[in-house]
């Protein structure tokens, strides 16, 4: 793979750091982080069906995808389902704890073994009863008699490559052994999302949307400021300082940290008289992962978006987690409010716009390129990944 590596380790950038670089864009009158040029994008990144068979397979396909926190198989026997790209896959904690992951498939005739959320001590699957222990071996075939000319641990379940680290389980989405060394993958990133205490997040509410776009079209909405005040007039741009914006890239993963109003107020003020806020970057895990600490409100969204069945299609995947460290006055029911007026801002106007474009995209003259602003840096840096992994868009 050719994406930038992850550079050597470092410690997660202070909140003060963070606080510094904002405060001084507004003092300049409302600056941001740009990139160095204007970058130019055919439409057929958004519109090429054979490039995004490509994508599929050697992104999708490839790379290490947050498939859930650890906390959603909190206890041994606890069991995900993960189906959004490729095979259905089966994300269990042993009794050892160690998390594992497997093709979601029984190994008698390919039956899909369970869905997500039950704790139990064998996996057995809904067919002929054939059980699995929840480290993957096949420890209970009724009629054995039938089978007995069977190599049985040949009928262990399909393993997929598996790595948890930082409260974070990643997979492959296909069948193989190794461990995913995610920190490794994380790089930069790590430490910053080692501040978020995502081992100890606790899952509240999930929801699909689909969206008839690209889903890097919609995937292009989570990573500028420069549509707030446009799109987001009665909603965000009401809580946030539209167009300013710092950006940081960690190798193929980026962080975005949007300017809250209470910015403004820092202006001329000395830093002892700043508010300590908690961290609330918006993070890209590459390809497809947008993990926010919405810390004031004490949760923590994680907003995953994969490929629909044709190259003008996709869904996300919505979630909403209990932060560590929200307080007990911040109730669950608060969480899944929150969550649902994200989905309405981002259903009804971010993939709204997203859908209207990728018609257009469709029917644009041949040759036609869209264009990201130096302000647009987030979204120049994800297609550039992109690019270094496929090649670049022909157009
Ligand atoms: S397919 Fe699973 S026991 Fe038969
Ligand atoms: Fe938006």
């Amino acid at each position: 793979m050719n994406i930038a590596a992850p550079s050597s380790r470092r410690r997660p950038d202070s909140m003060r750091d963070l606080d510094r670089r904002t405060v001084g864009h507004l003092a300049n009158g409302g600056t941001t982080d740009l990139a160095d040029a204007p970058l130019a994008v055919p439409a057929s990144e958004y519109t090429d069906p054979a490039r995004f068979e490509t994508e599929c397979q050697e992104i999708f396909g490839k790379l290490p995808l947050l498939a859930c926190f650890s906390g959603d198989i909190a206890e041994p026997g606890d069991s995900f389902t993960f189906d959004a790209v490729g095979p259905s896959l089966l994300i269990v904690r042993g009794k050892d704890r160690k998390a594992r992951a497997f093709l979601n498939m029984c190994t008698h005739r390919a039956a899909p073994l369970v869905a997500t959320g039950q704790r139990r001590k064998l996996i057995v699957c809904p067919f002929h009863a054939w059980s699995f222990d929840t480290q993957g071996k096949l420890v209970g075939v009724p009629k054995k008699e039938c089978f007995d000319d069977q190599d049985r641990a040949a009928r262990n379940l399909i393993p997929v490559p598996v790595g948890e680290w930082g409260g974070m389980i990643f997979v492959k989405a296909h069948p193989g052994d190794e461990d995913i060394d995610v920190e490794a993958w994380l790089g930069d990133m790590g430490p910053q999302l080692l501040a978020l205490d995502l081992a100890k997040a606790r899952p509240i509410t999930f929801e699909r949307v689909d969206a008839a776009a690209n889903w890097k079209y919609c995937l292009d909405t989570f990573g500028e400021a420069y549509h707030f005040k446009v799109l987001h007039a009665t909603t965000i741009a009401q809580m946030s300082v539209p167009d300013v914006a710092l950006f940081d890239a960690f190798g193929p993963h980026h962080r975005v940290c949007f300017t809250n109003n209470h910015y403004k107020d820092c202006v001329g003020q000395p830093e002892t008289d700043w508010p300590d806020v908690p961290y609330t970057g918006s993070h890209l895990i590459f390809p497809n992962t947008i993990l926010y600490p919405a810390a004031h409100q004490g949760g923590i969204g994680l907003y995953r978006l994969f490929p629909g069945e044709s190259v003008g299609k996709c869904f996300t995947y919505m979630s909403v987690y209990r932060a560590s460290h929200a307080p007990d006055s911040i109730t669950d029911q608060s969480l899944i409010d929150g969550h649902n007026w994200n989905i309405g801002i981002v259903g009804g106007e971010d993939y709204s716009v997203s859908e209207g474009g990728q018609r257009n995209l469709e029917h644009a003259p041949k040759g036609f390129k869209m264009v990201f602003g130096r302000n647009e840096v987030a979204l120049q840096n994800m297609h550039r990944n992109i690019d270094a992994i496929i090649g670049p868009a022909e157009g």
